[in-house]
């Protein structure tokens, strides 16, 4: 007689236990064992509880293959789903194997779990696990299917609704009551303030400071000290919710006729715009993009947007000024080059504008698009082509927790046709054209932070701290991804035969970057070090790369400097403004209070959080995985702890990509 020990964990969210029959067998190399029903005295499957039980066959059954998990109710009960996490299995010959399970078990559904070592599909040789891993895929690409939203962009999942999402990646209990609790609450307590559908214009900058500060956070309050200084006016460039645009400026664009006489009283004395630009000290945000775009018909009339150009001085003190902007791509008398000089209001003014197209380039491109839309591929493109037992299924699948249900949810109700995103200069289509812009012009090294810091020219800008913590996480993860792509493939030979691997790239390849050869996007992988970067870059995407341009978005959210529209269009002379201008220019009190309710729901600190390096579901079953994440898990902390020193001595701590204070996966 052979005796197997199991030991069953069931869940710990709730409703994750069953009062119902759960049945097992075990598939060996040599047999199978009998169906054995899991029972012990008192309730075996409660919520978060390991228990214990024995499953005995005649002799031994050999490499332990499969297990066979089958759910019956009691016989006058309906079906009572079980949240199965895993299985460990001691075999008589005292081999403990990981039976990692993480899903729901219904009645009269077979579910067959894989357990031991990870494999690739050319390790595979016993044939019921060639079949088994068939069958799986095959079941997967049946369920996750890619589907076309708006054409010109990254194809979508197919479900349409989170309700018909499967129920293993859909948000907990906990987070969706605290979801639906942001949003009633925000809207109550700003219809409660009479902001809701209000066509009011704002009176004073205090009652947008009480309102603003309600939900107050450090780096808001902050703001609402300091949004009028250019010095922090600059700052917002290099550290604030988008880092993204601004890059070093060598010679001045034709179109952006700046003079000597213009900006020289705002440079060092003695020196010029030619001699700061030859020192490296001039750069740009240039929203080009932007121009000629459709927008959102307010009134009967479109909105304005203002596709600007902003020209910026880093100076002796390391602050970086701004010095001039235009608001208009095309120069003419009708569109004045503003300066620091101008009246306080025309100054103000032409400054709001230059952030009204960064705001919203911002959450269209740089969130919305180059994370939550990627994201969103890069997950649909790992359930269809990697089995639970692929290795590269193992490090993924945690990067993409709650990512489907999050732009599922999100879509309509950022970008729908009344979606709060939509409230924005461009309105859904206009939003729609500039995300398919941009996605035609995207490449791989742009998303590859290294890379692109070096194409914006960034290297040696000082107190940029977006590039100093992102650069260090990029390199942690890079270590970490090394590590573990070079222990499952150690050679490039692997890598070329992982026929799933290679179908896991031309999805991407085909359905998030739409098959542009021009991206730079690989269609197939030759080489380790080509999927170590690849990796490296999916998981910083999803990570780091969403925590800096998702978590500031209620700090940055003040109407008065970065507002997502403007109602009238900028000044076409300067001296003519007032800070009524400025008042009847920014959102009202009613389109303001949809802006800062969507910054909370989506900057709101909930409870079910992962935080970054975090692997709280076991899937690896070598120590070799786990010790790649043990070292992992302590770069980052030794990062979160530097990090944490260094904000310690600044007057706004820089905490957007403290990986303490990020989540592992675009989760929001
Ligand atoms: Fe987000």
């Amino acid at each position: 007689m052979a005796e197997y020990k199991l030991e069953v964990t069931t869940g710990d969210m709730t409703n994750a236990g069953t009062s119902d029959y759960i049945f097992v067998t075990l598939i060996g190399a040599e047999g199978e064992s009998e169906r054995t029903e899991l029972d012990n005295y008192g309730i075996d499957f409660t919520a978060g509880k390991v228990r214990t039980y024995t499953v005995k066959s005649k002799a031994s059954l050999g490499k332990l293959l499969l297990v066979k998990v089958e759910k019956d109710p009691l016989f006058f009960l309906l079906d009572d789903e079980w949240f199965c996490r895993k299985i460990v299995v001691t075999t008589p010959e005292k081999e403990v194997i990981l039976f990692p399970c993480n899903r729901w078990v219904s009645k009269g559904e077979l579910v067959e779990l894989r357990g031991g070592k990870a494999m690739k599909v050319f390790e595979e040789e016993h044939p019921l696990l060639i079949e088994h891993r068939k069958k799986e895929l095959t079941l997967a690409t049946c369920l996750y299917r890619w589907a076309i939203n708006v054409p010109g962009l990254p194809h979508m999942n197919n479900f349409l609704t989170n309700s018909m999402l499967p129920d293993e990646i859909r948000f907990s209990w906990s987070k969706t009551l605290e979801v639906d609790y942001t949003t009633v609450a925000s809207f109550a307590e700003f219809t409660f303030k009479g902001m809701t559908g209000s066509t009011e214009d704002w009176e004073n900058i205090e009652d947008i400071k009480k309102v603003f500060l309600s939900h107050t956070t450090p780096t808001a309050e902050y703001v609402t000290e300091h949004w009028k200084e250019d010095e922090f006016y600059g700052y917002q460039f290099l550290n604030g919710s988008n880092p993204n645009v601004i890059q070093r400026c060598l010679k001045l664009p034709s179109n952006f006729p700046v003079t000597e006489e213009m900006v020289k009283p705002f440079l060092q004395k003695g020196s010029s715009l030619k001699k700061e630009m030859e020192k490296g000290n001039i750069f740009l945000s240039d929203y080009k993009r932007m121009d000629g775009l459709p927008t959102r018909v307010q009134n009967g009339e479109p909105l304005p947007l203002t596709a600007g150009l902003g020209l910026f001085y880093m100076n002796p003190e390391n602050k970086l000024m701004p010095i001039a902007i235009q608001l208009y791509q095309q120069p003419s008398e009708q569109n004045p080059i503003f300066l620091p000089s101008d009246s306080e209001s025309d100054w103000m003014l032409a400054k709001l504008f230059l952030k009204n197209a960064d705001a919203i380039l911002h959450e269209a491109i740089y969130h919305l698009m180059n994370t939550h839309y990627l994201a969103e591929g890069f997950t649909v493109a790992t359930v269809r082509s990697f089995p639970a037992i692929h290795p590269l299924y193992k490090l993924l699948i945690p990067h993409f927790r709650y990512t489907l249900q999050v732009i599922t949810d999100g879509r309509p109700k950022l970008i729908g046709a009344k979606g709060a995103l939509s409230k924005c200069s461009l309105g859904t289509e206009g939003l729609n054209e500039i995300m398919r812009r941009a996605l035609s012009g995207m490449t791989y090294s742009s998303l590859c932070l290294p890379e692109d810091i070096a194409a914006r020219g960034l290297e040696s800008v000082p107190n940029f701290y977006y590039r100093d913590d992102g650069l260090k996480l990029w390199s942690i993860i890079n270590s970490f991804v090394k590590a573990m792509v070079e222990h499952y493939y150690p050679s490039d030979s692997e890598v070329r035969k992982d026929s799933e691997l290679q179908a896991w790239i031309n999805e991407i390849y085909i359905h998030s970057f739409l098959a542009n050869k021009n991206s730079g996007i690989p269609t197939s992988f030759q080489t380790v070090e080509e999927l170590i970067k690849f990796i490296t870059m999916v998981i910083f995407r999803v990570t780091a790369k969403h925590a800096s341009v998702n978590n500031g978005q209620y700090d940055y959210s003040w109407i008065p400097s970065c507002p997502l529209m403007t109602r009238k269009a900028p000044p076409k002379t300067k001296g003519q403004s007032s800070m009524k201008t400025l008042f009847e220019t920014m959102p009202n009190v009613g389109e303001t209070a949809i802006f800062l309710a969507m910054a909370l729901l989506l900057t709101y600190k909930y409870t079910d959080v992962v935080p970054m390096g975090s692997y709280p579901v076991e899937r690896f079953d070598e120590p070799a995985p786990k010790k790649i994440i043990k070292e992992f898990q302590e770069k980052l902390s030794q990062l979160s702890e530097a990090i944490e020193k260094r904000n310690s001595k600044l007057a706004l701590p820089y905490i957007y990509l403290d990986p303490a204070l990020m989540e592992n996966s675009t989760a929001i």
